[in-house]
């Protein structure tokens, strides 16, 4: 056993005395790993040499931007000149063309088309993806190009949503993607306005940049590690959910039928950047979080979060935890206060209604309404039950902070109930995990299915309905059953819908709740940062690269072909993870009035970690770094807290029997009371208690 160790603990003022790692760079060193773009105008990186096709002179001309770039066809026997363009990574937006000239050779202005795309295995003569494919009647404009007819004078053409001339040279306007297509070819149906022949002479292509622009000064969160890869997901992460923050628009929004008038102009947080352009509850359980946790915007989620509040279905249905986390990570309890009511009408309300008294669950019998994934059960089923259970202990932890006892206590032992009830009726002892908890397709209901998915078994754990053993034991079964070289899949079997090979699709959005049950499970944290890296050093080795994907099919695939939307915030549970259990601060009442800072420092290789977190008073600023060597361990942690707030530190004893512990240079006699663990600490000034974690 070694003896000499030594843990450390500074904070306050310590950390500006100069304990700081790595080089004091004038830009602080986070910045480098930012990924947006420096301004609204964003310009292509490359042309994609072997692509170019036809008579098409000084093609890097689009990029360097010397000379035009000049697309020629003189007989419809010559090939259709063609070019792609790569803007390096996927942006999104309004494309804009620059010309300096054309020359017509027949009837009509020469036409050109154009076609988007994320990743170039979807690059066709056809968008991987564009707003007319899910649109329907007047709303639909093209067949999956957009139009462009170029007149014979210098100007620059904008890529709006419509028509240049009656129904014809059409454009569906704003797109996500990385690569955009370009050749000169009209459409038939745009005769005789355009004409596949002429010449168009380019000089630029930029594209104005629609969402938020999450440059280095926005940044009021960050995170580093001694990792890069772990370090650069999360600012990937980040920027993915920048691309889906974005004004709700609705000539830019998905067209089936998502088109709210009451958020018509405001910011919202989309689901995708090229699809799924709404705003889908659910993926705030996710997308929020890298929200607050990086720029401390809020905005799109409360204007999501509000818009849905007033709306509320009469029988009371809302997704709850979502209002918490708003509350919890901003502090806005004016927020908490008018929509009270709305968190009871749900938790009271909707669930009470649900809940079966023979059984204590919950039932979804209403099979009409689609999660997540739009699966295909009914039943008891252990993810919503445990949703609920999650849901009412954290409107507990609210509404203890907020002083509504009875609501509190209420909620409390609803939550311990439903937890025990799922225990004893969904639990399968037969492999350590729970049921999926419906019965099998066309099987009469109360029986339960053969399955068992990575959504239920997940947020029970995180909710607090199992012991550490039996976490340990579900989550183990999970690894062996599920693990992919792209993550861990979301089912262990596809019973449910054999077509779709359930048992390798891998949600990133779900396996956040699945990588953070490790994290609080002992004994996971190895397991919680193998998962981490096989699932996002997959999307990040993976044209598009950087950017998250909606979900991951058979053989690492984009799991619904072009379709599949390669910027998806709900996949960004890298940054709440990291910020959440490797910096490990967690706000523990309304705006991190009280907090708790508890890192896992094991179980990854890291040697040191560190960041800030947003908070509506400034930021609390935390790193540690490990230094392991012959003679001993010495473990450092500073953090930086603000004046008024209060919490819980938690120090690793890395296995140490009996670690020697400073704080702020003088020793800390630790005798921590066995039945609780945690030592209580009189730091000068301070108000932090400490937990010696064993
Ligand atoms: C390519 O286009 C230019 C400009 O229109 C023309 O002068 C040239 O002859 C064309 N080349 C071929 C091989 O068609
Ligand atoms: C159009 O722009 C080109 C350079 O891109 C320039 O040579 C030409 O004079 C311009 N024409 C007009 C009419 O402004
Ligand atoms: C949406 O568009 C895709 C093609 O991108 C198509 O496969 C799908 O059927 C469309 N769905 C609806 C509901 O229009
Ligand atoms: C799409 O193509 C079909 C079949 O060619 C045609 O009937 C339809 O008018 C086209 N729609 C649009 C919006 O171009
Ligand atoms: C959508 O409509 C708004 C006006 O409501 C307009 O400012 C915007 O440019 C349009 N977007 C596109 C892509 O055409
Ligand atoms: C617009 O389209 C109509 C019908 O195809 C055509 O008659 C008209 O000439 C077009 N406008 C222009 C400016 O070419
Ligand atoms: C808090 O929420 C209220 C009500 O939803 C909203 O009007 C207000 O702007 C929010 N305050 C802040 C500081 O964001
Ligand atoms: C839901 O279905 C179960 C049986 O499948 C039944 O026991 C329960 O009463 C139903 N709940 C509601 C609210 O209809
Ligand atoms: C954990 O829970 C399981 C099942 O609920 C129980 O059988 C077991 O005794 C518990 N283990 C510990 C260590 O409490
Ligand atoms: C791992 O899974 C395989 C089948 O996928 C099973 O045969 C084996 O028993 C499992 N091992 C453990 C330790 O659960």
């Amino acid at each position: 056993m070694v003896s000499n160790s030594l843990i450390a603990l500074y904070t306050g003022l310590v950390l500006s005395n100069g304990v700081q790692f790595g080089a004091a760079d004038t830009a602080p060193s986070w910045q480098k790993y930012v990924r947006s773009p420096a301004s609204n105008t964003v310009k292509p990186v490359a042309v994609v040499s072997d692509s170019t096709v036809g008579n098409v002179s000084n093609p890097n001309g689009l990029v360097d931007g010397q000379e035009p770039t000049v697309l020629s066809r003189n007989t419809e026997s010559d090939q259709l000149p063609t070019i792609v363009v790569d803007f390096g990574q996927n942006v999104v937006g309004v494309l804009s063309l620059q010309f300096s000239g054309s020359q017509s050779l027949s009837t009509g202005l020469p036409g050109l088309r154009l076609a988007f795309s994320e990743t170039t295995e979807y690059l066709t003569d056809r968008s991987d993806f564009t707003r007319s494919d899910n649109a329907s009647g007047n709303e639909k404009l093209t067949n999956g190009t957009d139009q462009v007819a170029v007149k014979n004078s210098n100007y620059t053409w904008s890529d709006l949503h419509g028509c240049e001339n009656g129904t014809q040279v059409c454009s569906d306007g704003l797109h996500g993607f990385r690569y955009v297509k370009i050749w000169l070819e009209a459409l038939a149906s745009d005769a005789p306005y355009t004409s596949s022949l002429g010449s168009v002479s380019i000089s630029g292509v930029s594209l104005e940049w629609s969402a938020y622009l999450g440059t280095p000064d926005t940044f009021t969160g960050s995170f580093e590690c001694s990792d890069e890869s772990l370090t650069q997901w999360w600012y990937d992460g980040v920027y993915t959910v920048d691309m889906g923050t974005d004004v709700f628009l609705a000539n830019e929004t998905e067209p089936r039928s998502a088109s709210s008038p009451t958020l018509e102009g405001k910011q919202v947080l989309f689901d995708g950047a090229k699809r799924d352009r709404d705003p889908y509850v659910g993926d705030l359980a996710v997308s929020s979080l890298t929200s607050y946790l990086s720029h401390d915007f809020a905005e799109p989620s409360r204007n999501v979060l509000e818009d849905l509040a007033q709306h509320q279905r009469s029988d009371g249905w809302i997704p709850p935890a979502s209002i918490v986390d708003l509350v919890m990570y901003t502090g806005n309890t004016s927020y908490a206060n008018t929509y009270w009511n709305t968190l009871k009408n749900a938790l009271d309300g909707y669930y009470a209604a649900n809940t079966d008294s023979a059984t204590g669950l919950l039932y979804k019998n209403d099979t009409g309404y689609g999660d997540y994934a739009f699966l295909p059960r009914s039943g008891p089923v252990t993810y919503y039950n445990a949703l609920y259970v999650h849901a009412l202990s954290y409107a507990s932890q609210l509404a203890t902070s907020l002083g509504l006892d009875d609501d509190a206590e209420r909620w409390s032992s609803r939550a311990s109930s439903v937890g025990k009830a799922l225990l004893s009726h969904n639990f399968d002892q037969s492999v350590g995990a729970f049921y999926d908890g419906g019965p099998c397709p066309g099987a009469a209901a109360g029986t339960y299915c053969n399955v068992h998915s990575q959504d239920g078994n997940s947020i029970a754990i995180l909710a607090g309905v199992t012991n550490d053993t039996t976490s340990a034991q579900i989550l183990d079964y999970w690894q062996n059953a599920t693990s992919q070289g792209y993550g861990n899949a979301f089912y262990d079997s596809s019973i449910l819908s054999p077509g779709d090979q359930f048992n390798s699709r891998v949600y990133a959005f779900i396996s956040y709740f699945e990588i953070a049950a490790r994290f609080a499970t002992p004994g996971q944290a190895s397991s919680a940062f193998d998962e981490l890296r096989r699932l996002y050093g997959w999307m990040a080795s993976h044209d598009p690269q950087i950017t998250m994907w909606e979900g991951i099919g058979p053989g690492g695939a984009p799991y619904e072909g072009a379709f599949t939307s390669m910027a998806h915030g709900w996949s960004t549970g890298v940054v709440p993870l990291l910020t959440g259990y490797v910096l490990g601060v967690k706000p523990q009442s309304p705006g991190f009035k009280t907090w708790s800072i508890c890192p896992v420092v094991d179980g990854g290789g890291l040697t040191w970690a560190k960041g800030q977190v947003p908070t509506p008073q400034g930021k609390i600023e935390v790193s540690w770094e490990r230094e392991d060597a012959q003679t001993g361990v010495v473990f450092t942690l500073n953090i930086e807290t603000l004046d008024g707030s209060s919490g819980v530190v938690c120090v690793p004893t890395l296995g140490l029997d009996n670690p020697t512990i400073s704080m702020d240079g003088a020793p800390v006699n630790v005798s921590p009371d066995p039945t609780t663990g945690w030592a209580s600490v009189d730091a000068a000034g301070g108000k932090h208690v400490f937990t010696v974690e064993a």
